[in-house]
């Protein structure tokens, strides 16, 4: 029942207007004024339903209206509030408070050194705004009563729209243009694969974040590979190091070239380092594609405290068993080199590691960890799908298949593997708290794309054709067409480092191959530390040449010990390991350390690193 004062509401303006029509007839002066007035109603009227439609019409298309608001998110903090204010009618004031009482909370929580806080804090929350539009546009076109409203992954369009966000980095999406995963790569690989190589560009600003003990070394030589062949330039390690002063926090200065400016453009870089974003978008142009791989966190553990024994955290310990059942109380995250042990994947991506599993704030800091890794890296590939990864990789840069086909480098043994009880899976994930978190996410992320962007079949097919292509190479190149020890490799150039107690399996080269193929061959099988070094004396044969006689100098030293002299530099260098670890980064808590006592202090250890 409608109440009174309504009806008079309704009924008031329709009799007066008759009573005014009836006492307006009887004027011919006051029907032209009525007329008019029925003229300017009627233009109202359309001009209202022409908006209404326009309106309709956008909300109708969230990925259009998606793609609109985002460009108009990234350039500037402003632009970002007048993009969404002028296009969106949805609730944007409500957003820009909770955002205030977020961003306070957020200021309170943010104590790592990663980037600017600021910035971190901006474009989270603009993403955080850019999901709440877009998910409650997908609600506002999810009505049809028959259809449930599925939760937030499980409709098809919200794959598709998740993949697009977490791809592209933001800024990269504006300045790439044409090219970037988003608009042409992906569109086009999702509609028809080989169409690709025709419509995007094959990309070379490239950084990859080399992780520790998740098959980094293979991808490590793919872009080497990739960067020798078309003379690409590499950001490589300061003074022929062989990382980029790992695990400090990185700096552009590391790079060999930057401080001396004597390099003009750096297409890649792929050295263990410890990440910030900030430092290493100083070195790497704007439209460089950042990618890195994740292992699973209870492998990953096992492999660690094989390969790591030597660390101060495993040193005295039998058994994982026994470290994960007494961490809580013998473990000194303050030791040096201790990090290995605890979160490495956080670690290496340049956040906190020391978070326990019963913390109050594990879930934000871990929330916090993955936005921050989904902000700066377009793509996150997993080691337990590798060959995936290899596709996922080669569809996201526009290579070819022949780029990204390799044959495993710095495999272990399977002796040396170890079984792991479902028990101790257990007390890993929970020790590992964060890394298990950072697993699941980009696990998820990772098929998700896989889906909206290759395709399952499509997948499949690649796969097969890679591995196609793998064994013709592997019968091509290797003798026996495997890896092996390495006390059976023959050439001491091609025998990988050897750390822990791990025994790290290299490759002998088939012996009846012209030199041609040879060379390329030798590319594919070149462990870590010999590539890198390669790749330094092409890039500066002076600076190279200036080591090298510094090395001479020392060698009588290293001679010593016999078996390094007969086994090349790489070992070498593991001749120095077991003192130089005992001694090194003593300073390493005090992660603000200048730099330059840093350089000199790395420096007397004659560049040997863990690896
Ligand atoms: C790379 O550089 C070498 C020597 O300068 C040259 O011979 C070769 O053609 C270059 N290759 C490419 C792909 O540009
Ligand atoms: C942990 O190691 C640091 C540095 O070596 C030392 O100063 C500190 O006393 C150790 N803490 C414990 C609880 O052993
Ligand atoms: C990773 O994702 C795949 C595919 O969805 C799933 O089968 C697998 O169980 C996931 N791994 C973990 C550790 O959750
Ligand atoms: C490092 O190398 C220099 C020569 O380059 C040598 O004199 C010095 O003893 C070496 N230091 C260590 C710790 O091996």
């Amino acid at each position: 029942m409608l109440s009174p004062p309504r009806r008079w509401i309704r009924e008031q303006p329709l009799s007066s207007v008759t009573s005014c029509v009836r006492r307006g007839l009887c004027s011919r002066r006051h029907s032209l004024w009525i007329l008019l007035i029925l003229l300017v109603v009627c233009i109202a009227i359309q001009t209202f339903v022409a908006r209404q439609a326009r309106n309709d019409k956008l909300t109708g298309l969230p990925h259009l209206r998606f793609t609109v608001s985002k460009q108009h998110l990234f350039p500037t903090l402003q632009n970002v509030w007048e993009g969404l204010h002028s296009e969106s009618s949805l609730a944007v004031k409500p957003d820009v408070k909770s955002l205030q009482t977020e961003r306070m909370a957020d200021l309170h929580h943010q104590n790592e050194g990663y980037g600017k806080p600021s910035d971190y804090i901006v474009s989270r929350h603009v993403e955080k705004i850019v999901n709440r539009i877009t998910d409650s546009q997908m609600e506002a076109t999810k009505v049809s009563p028959g259809n449930p409203l599925l939760p937030k992954y499980e409709t098809k369009q919200s794959h598709g729209l998740q993949g697009f966000l977490v791809l592209p980095s933001p800024r990269k999406s504006l300045i790439a243009g044409t090219d970037t995963p988003t608009s042409s790569i992906f569109l086009k690989t999702r509609t028809n694969t080989f169409h690709t190589k025709a419509t995007c560009h094959p990309k070379s600003h490239i950084v990859f974040l080399k992780t520790h003990k998740t098959a980094s070394s293979t991808i490590l030589n793919i872009l080497y590979r990739y960067g020798e062949s078309r003379n690409l330039t590499f950001a490589l390690p300061l003074n022929k190091h062989s990382q980029l002063f790992y695990p400090f926090f990185f700096a552009s200065h590391f790079v060999e070239g930057v401080s001396s400016r004597s390099v003009r453009e750096f297409h890649i870089m792929c050295n263990h380092m410890r990440f910030r974003k900030s430092e290493v978008a100083k070195v790497m142009p704007q439209d460089t594609f950042y990618f890195s791989i994740l292992r699973h966190p209870v492998a990953m553990m096992e492999s660690i405290f094989i390969y790591y024994k030597s660390i101060p955290a495993f040193h005295k310990i039998h058994s994982l068993d026994e470290f994960l059942d007494t961490s809580r109380r013998s473990y000194n995250s303050s030791v040096a080199n201790n990090h290995y042990a605890h979160n490495i994947m956080a670690f290496d991506f340049g956040f906190d590691n020391n978070v326990a599993a019963d913390a109050e704030n594990l879930e934000e800091k871990a929330s916090m960890t993955i936005a921050a890794i989904e902000r700066d890296f377009h793509l996150i590939l997993i080691s337990e799908y590798f060959d995936e990864s290899m596709i996922m990789l080669k569809n996201a840069l526009c290579w070819s298949l022949e780029d990204v086909v390799s044959f495993k480098l710095n495999s272990r043994n399977e002796r040396t593997r170890r079984m792991l009880l479902p028990n101790t899976a257990e007390k890993i994930k929970r020790w590992n708290a964060i890394d298990w978190r950072i697993y699941l996410h980009f696990n998820t992320t990772f098929w998700h794309k896989v889906d909206s962007l290759v395709g399952q079949e499509q997948m499949k097919w690649e796969i097969s054709q890679l591995r196609e292509l793998q064994a013709k190479l592997a019968n091509t190149c290797l003798k026996d067409g495997r890896a092996v020890d390495p006390s059976q490799i023959k050439d001491a150039g091609l025998k990988p480092f050897q750390y822990g107690a791990a025994v790290i399996q290299g490759y002998n080269l088939n012996t009846h191959i012209d030199r041609q193929t040879k060379t390329k061959c030798q590319r594919f099988i070149t462990p870590e530390l010999q590539y890198t070094d390669h790749l330094y004396t092409k890039q500066f044969p002076e600076l190279a040449d200036k080591h090298r006689q510094a090395g001479r100098i020392a060698a009588p030293q290293h001679q010593r010990s016999g078996r390094a002299a007969m086994m090349g530099m790489a070992w070498a260098r593991e001749a120095h390991h077991r003192q130089i670890i005992r001694h090194r980064f003593s300073n390493f808590k005090n992660q603000k350390a200048s730099t330059s006592a840093l350089l000199t202090h790395t420096e007397t250890n004659n560049k040997t690193s863990m690896p």
